[in-house]
Formats: structure tokens, sequence, C-alpha cells
């Protein structure tokens, strides 16, 4: 969505539980070795979040710290969007429980928003919406998932894939010590392919039972090799569409923020528009897919390691169950 009115990034900030998981512990548990989960995605290690630690927890300590970068109280922020694919639970929204636990006691509007790991994007697109509409002056979005909670531990073709974590985001039509401006967004879904990543049951369509627990139907269900080719097409459709549309040459992008999943699907972005993988930002080999948080976590480690400068262009692209695929791009202006 183009922006008539100028919408800027305030502050940004992320979470990752402190236990980590290395690939030796898969090793350890199951028929499969190190060399195969780095070999065919990049990933060595993974942060879980405890027992008692949930979605809400995580977006709540990424939400303090983008609430810090922007040097804004809790109380300045009138409207909260979560997106997750693992809600604390089906309701209340895990929004409104985060209001509570960043003790914003003023009342607004919080809503949980679903779009598989574009999550992020889709949400930086409604925030946008709703800052033009001029309702609100300064949104905070969350992407955080505790994907640990559904995966299958017995599973050796999903376990090794995923993390927990979270990103935060104040969006706001305030200037003052902005990071960045948002140029852009583009979201785009192809239901035809839910089928290929999913959670059974649980909800409407499959309400809990014991058949369904026996079954494991709780866990996500994934087929591997068509979700890794729904998402190289759909994240070159879209990054092209977007890169199109404000007539951008890939050379122009300082950095390209991907989704976290695995690095072979990255590097056949790379070679979609030509560009050396040192203009991705990369930090999977640490976190696992984290899901909807991820690309956000893959920006925040970026700012803060100190790679962006006064007038990068940076270009996310991500893709999701649903399938959903989605591209922002953002001008790095502090
Ligand atoms: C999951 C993924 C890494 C599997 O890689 P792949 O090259 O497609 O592997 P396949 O699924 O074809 O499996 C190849 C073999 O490895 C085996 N295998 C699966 N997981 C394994 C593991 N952890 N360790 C060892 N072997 C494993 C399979 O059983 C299969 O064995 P077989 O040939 O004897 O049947 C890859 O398909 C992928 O990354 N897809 C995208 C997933 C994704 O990003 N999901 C998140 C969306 S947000």
């Amino acid at each position: 969505m183009k922006q008539t009115k100028e919408i800027y990034i305030l502050g940004i900030g992320s979470y990752l539980p402190r236990r980590i998981l290395t690939n030796a512990y898969f090793e350890s548990r199951m028929d499969t070795t190190d060399e195969w989960i780095v070999s065919r995605t990049g990933i060595r290690e993974r942060h879980i979040a405890d027992d008692d630690e949930y979605t809400s927890d995580m977006a709540t300590e990424a939400a303090k710290i983008a609430l810090e970068d922007a040097k804004m109280s809790a109380q300045e922020i009138d409207c909260i969007l979560v997106c997750s694919v693992t809600f604390d639970m089906a309701f209340p929204a895990t929004a409104c429980i985060v209001q509570k636990k960043l003790g914003h006691s003023a009342s607004c509007p919080c809503m949980d928003i679903e779009a598989g790991c574009s999550g992020l994007i889709y949400s930086f697109e409604v925030a946008a919406g709703l800052l033009q509409l001029g309702h609100y002056k300064n949104i905070l979005v969350i992407a955080s998932d505790k994907l640990t909670s559904i995966t299958d531990w017995n599973d050796r073709a999903t376990c090794v894939l995923f993390g927990d974590g979270s990103s935060a985001f104040v969006l706001s039509t305030e200037k003052n010590g902005a990071k960045a401006l948002l140029v852009d967004t583009l979201l785009s879904a192809e239901g035809k392919d839910a089928e290929h990543l999913l959670q059974p049951a649980g909800g409407s369509a499959m309400p809990a039972s014991h058949e369904t627990v026996d079954k494991r139907l709780h866990f996500l269900h994934m087929n591997g090799r068509e979700v890794f080719k729904c998402a190289v097409r759909g994240m070159i459709a879209v990054l092209e569409k977007i890169l199109q549309r404000n007539q951008i040459q890939p050379s122009a992008i300082r950095y390209f923020i991907p989704h976290q999943a695995n690095l072979r699907i990255i590097e056949s972005i790379a070679d979609s528009v030509s560009m050396a993988m040192d203009r991705f930002i990369v930090v999977l080999q640490n976190t696992g897919n984290t899901s909807a948080g991820s690309s956000g976590i893959a920006l925040d480690h970026a700012y803060r390691g100190g790679k962006l400068a006064k007038d990068d262009l940076l270009a996310f692209v991500t893709f999701g169950g649903g399938m959903t695929c989605a591209s922002a791009i953002i001008r790095w202006i502090a």
C-alpha cells in the first residue's frame, strides 16, 4: 500500500528466550545429524521458551524494548496489534493480554492478526491503513510466536526447523526521532496451497478430542517440498512487484530482510534478484524459523549490530502458512 500520509517507525525491539537447543540435542534424540540440518536449512541452534513463557510474554518483552527505543511509554500507544500463529489461546485476543502485561491502562483497541510468517508485514499494512484514517497516532505492532508449543518433537522433518521469539515496532505519523520511513507494503495469499502447512486440529473444523490428540493432529503438519516451492515462487513474485512499482532496482536495496526459514530459500531469492548473499540479513543459523517475528528479529539484529546507515533502502520479503507472501520497503532515516 502506497502511503498518502507518511508513516514512520519510531522504535524497534526483539526478544529471544534464553534457553538454546543446538542441533546436537536432536542428534541425541532422533535419527538426524547436524550435517543434515545445516546442509538442508542452515540452522545450527534455536531459542526455546520455557513452559510458562507464553507468546504474550515474548510479545511484551519485545514491545518494552521497542517502546524504550521510541522513548515512549506504553500509555502513549493508542492501538495494539499482535500477529502470530500461536496465540496464547483462541480468545481473548493475545493483544488484549499484552495490553495488560504492558500495564497499559488507557482504553485502546487491541486485536490479533493471523497471516502465518507474513504476519508482521500484513500488520504493517493494517497499522498504516489505520494511521492513514487519522484515528490513531502511535500503533504498537508485535509479531510473536511460540512455535515450539505446536511442534511435534517426534517428527524429525519439522522439529529441527523451529524456534521461539518476537519482534515489535512502534508505527506513527509523527516524524520526531523516527528510525525509518515506511515506503510501501505489498500483500498476497494463495489459499489453494493452504493444505501444505497447517495445524489440523483444535479449531472449529476439528475440535479437540482424545482422537485428535492420539493422532497428533494438534501439531504443525507440513509438506516441506511443496512449501519450499511455494515460498520461492511467492517471495520472488512479491519482491519483483514491489520493486517494479516503486521503480527501484534490486541493486539500490542496501539489505534484503527475508523470512528466516531456510538458507536455501534465501539463496534462491538472492539468485532471482542477482544479488550477493551479503546483501541479505540472515540470523536463522542462531534462531531457527521463529515464524511471524522472524524478519523483525533479523532487522533488529542488523540495527543493533550497527549495520544500517541513513538513507539505506531495506526490503522485507516473507512467506508463511496460508500460503501468504508479503514485502515491504522501508527507508532508514536515523
Ligand atoms: C523441510 C526441508 C528442510 C526438507 O528438506 P528436503 O530436501 O525437501 O527433504 P525431503 O523432505 O525431501 O526429505 C529428504 C529425506 O530426508 C529425510 N529427513 C527429513 N527430516 C530429516 C532430518 N531432520 N534428519 C535426517 N533426515 C531427514 C526424509 O525422511 C527424507 O528421507 P527419504 O528420502 O528416505 O524419504 C525443506 O523441504 C524445507 O525447508 N521446506 C520448507 C519448509 C519451511 O520453510 N517451512 C516453514 C514455512 S513458514
